[in-house]
């Protein structure tokens, strides 16, 4: 019979015999999927595995420290961070366009992660969360499924490696379990999704270093208030945005102009449609509030009420 314990063991077993001794890498990126896969490899094979991940700097209020704090001090693995904000952000200066930033933020990280590759030096295998739906998705097997996945796509060509994709045949809930029982804490095992551009796709226009302070502290306070409410496994996603707007409101007697932030929270199942989440209008009160007083430079906040269709579970 399937179990949690036996697919780990079976699993751990498969690994250690394929790949200990040999140079493993994996790119973490503090997501679901690659993080239950690294603790997984890490325990098949230990030091025998390193882990590269790039920081870009469009991460949530204190995630980074967070996440090299869970695999460098608690797995004590073998954990490289690339600290890159200020290469990303120089990178996205004047830029606006969507898909551009998007574009920039993929090349770079590719270029980033491969830098480290070359590094470390002649790699035998790459440590990949892929998961049973993503193979059905792209239509294919092992070896061309890392061109479809852009995260990893980008490895020097004469670059050759063997790939572990121990979720292979694994679900979503699967792998939580599996992380569950590796001992991974909640916050990981049953993260909300998070897009790999980061909050770059949530400061819309321009990305800076001020509007991304604000957009990260006033994330970090609708996180918190669902997390309190008790709402956090009902709701798909939730975050806020920063449209980039600025508005006249009024602070005791003086006429203010600053900025809106947009908080969006979705329901869903797979993210390919959403519904907007009916938050008791008490706990987006307390958002509402909070935010303003708490975050500089904002005066107004907006609920974000359409669902997917026709809005897109991000706004860029
Ligand atoms: P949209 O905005 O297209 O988002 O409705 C659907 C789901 O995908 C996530 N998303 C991304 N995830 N890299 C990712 O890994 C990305 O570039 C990206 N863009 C959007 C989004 O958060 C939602 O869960």
């Amino acid at each position: 019979t399937w179990t949690t314990e036996n697919y780990i063991e079976e699993e751990v077993a498969r690994i250690r015999e394929k790949a200990a001794g040999k140079k493993v890498l994996c790119a973490l990126s503090g997501g679901v999927d690659s993080s239950v896969a690294a603790a997984l490899v890490h325990k098949a094979i230990g030091d025998d595995l390193t882990c590269v991940f790039v920081d870009h700097g469009l991460l949530r209020k204190d995630e980074g420290d967070w996440v090299e704090k869970i695999f460098k001090d608690q797995f004590k693995m073998n954990f490289i961070r690339v600290n890159a904000e200020e290469r990303f952000l120089s990178k996205l200066k004047g830029v606006s366009d969507p898909e551009k930033k998007r574009k920039i933020i993929g090349n770079e990280f590719i270029y980033l992660f491969q830098e480290e590759a070359i590094k470390i030096g002649e790699i035998d295998y790459l440590v990949q969360g892929t998961l049973y739906p993503d193979i059905i998705e792209s239509g294919t097997d092992t070896a061309s499924t890392i061109k479809s996945h852009h995260n990893v796509g980008g490895l020097p060509k004469d670059m050759t490696f063997g790939l572990i994709e121990p979720f292979k045949y694994l679900f979503k809930d699967e792998v939580r379990n599996v992380g569950e029982e590796l001992g991974l804490p909640d916050e990981i095992v049953w993260r909300q999704p998070f897009p790999g551009p980061g909050l770059a796709v949530r400061v819309l226009g321009e990305v800076t270093e001020e509007k991304l302070h604000i957009v990260r502290e006033a994330d970090h306070i609708v996180r918190e208030e669902i997390k309190k409410a008790g709402l956090a496994r009902d709701i798909w996603q939730y975050f806020a945005v920063l449209p980039g707007i600025q508005s006249v409101g009024v602070m005791g007697d003086e006429r203010t102009y600053a900025h809106t932030v947009g908080i969006r929270a979705i329901t869903s199942s797979d993210a390919m449609t959403a519904d907007w989440a009916k938050i008791p209008h008490e706990v987006l009160d307390t958002m509402s509030r909070r935010i303003v007083n708490e975050v500089e430079d904002v005066n107004r906040i907006v609920y974000d009420i359409t669902s997917k269709p026709p809005a897109t579970v991000e706004w860029e």
